[in-house]
C-alpha cells in the first residue's frame, strides 16, 4: 500500500551544485540512542551519518563541556544552531542521517530550519534514559540528578512530539528499530535512497506513535 511512496523530503539543492540531497533527522532526549540508530540507518541505506554535537565541537574547536563551561547554555545553543544552519546550507555532500543533540529540536529556530525534512523521535521513559546515561560514558553538562533529568524530559516532550514520526525504543534491538523506522518513513530501500524523489514532503510520516 503505502510502500510505493518512498522516503520523501523536499528536494534539496546544495548551493553552487545541481545535486539533490535527502536527509533524515533523529530527535530525542539524552541517551535515547540517536547516534547508534543513526549510524545503523546510514549503514543500511548507504547514506552518510552526521552527529550534530560532533559538528559543533569541530566548528568551535572545543568540546561540548568546554563550550558550556565558557559560554553557558546560551553560547552552546548559538553554536548548535549555527552548526545546523551550516549543515543544511553548505556541508551535506550525500544523502545523510543526522543525529541531533538532545536539546536541539526544543529550539524553535532549529525546528523551523528542519521543517522541510523528516524527523524521527526516539521515545523511551525518562528513568530508562537516566540509567543508560550513567553507563554510556558521555559527559553531559545538562544531566543533573534523576529528578532534574525527569523534569527536563517532561518539559521537552511536547517539542519532541512535533517530529514527523515517533518510534518507541524500549525493548527493541537496533535491527527491529531500524526496520520500524523504515516502515514508518515508507522507505523503499537502498536503491531508492540513491534516487530522486518528486513526491511532496506532506506525503511522509504521520507523527503518530506506534
Ligand atoms: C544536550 C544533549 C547533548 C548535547 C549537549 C546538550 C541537551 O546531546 O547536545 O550536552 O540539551 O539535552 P545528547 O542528546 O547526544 O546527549
Amino acid at each position: 500500500m503505502g510502500t510505493d511512496l518512498g522516503l520523501t523530503t523536499l528536494p534539496f539543492y546544495v548551493p553552487g551544485s545541481a545535486m539533490e540531497l535527502r536527509a533524515v533527522f533523529l530527535v530525542g532526549f539524552m541517551a535515547s540512542g540517536k547516534s547508534s540508530v543513526g549510524q545503523e540507518l546510514a549503514r543500511r541505506w548507504d547514506w552518510d551519518f552526521v552527529d550534530l554535537d560532533t559538528r559543533v565541537e569541530w566548528r568551535e574547536r572545543q568540546t561540548i563541556p568546554e563550550i558550556f563551561r565558557e559560554r553557558g547554555e546560551p553560547g552552546f545553543r548559538f553554536a548548535e544552531t549555527s552548526a545546523l544552519g551550516d549543515l543544511l546550507t553548505e556541508s551535506l555532500k550525500r544523502n545523510t542521517v543526522v543525529a541531533l543533540g538532545g536539546g536541539a529540536f526544543v529550539q524553535e529556530r532549529n525546528r523551523e530550519l528542519l521543517r522541510p525534512w523528516p524527523s524521527v523521535f526516539l521515545e523511551a521513559p525518562a528513568d530508562e534514559l537516566w540509567q543508560r546515561s550513567l553507563t554510556d560514558g558521555v559527559e553531559r553538562p545538562l544531566r543533573g540528578d534523576p529528578e532534574q533529568f525527569a523534569r527536563l524530559y517532561a518539559e521537552r516532550l511536547p517539542f519532541y512530539r512535533q517530529a514527523s514520526v515517533t518510534v518507541v525504543t524500549s525493548g527493541k534491538d537496533l535491527a527491529s528499530l531500524c526496520a520500524e523506522i523504515e516502515r514508518r518513513l515508507q522507505f523503499r530501500g537502498r536503491t531508492e535512497a540513491a534516487g530522486r524523489s518528486q513526491i511532496p514532503p506532506t506525503h511522509f510520516g504521520t507523527g503518530e506513535s506506534q
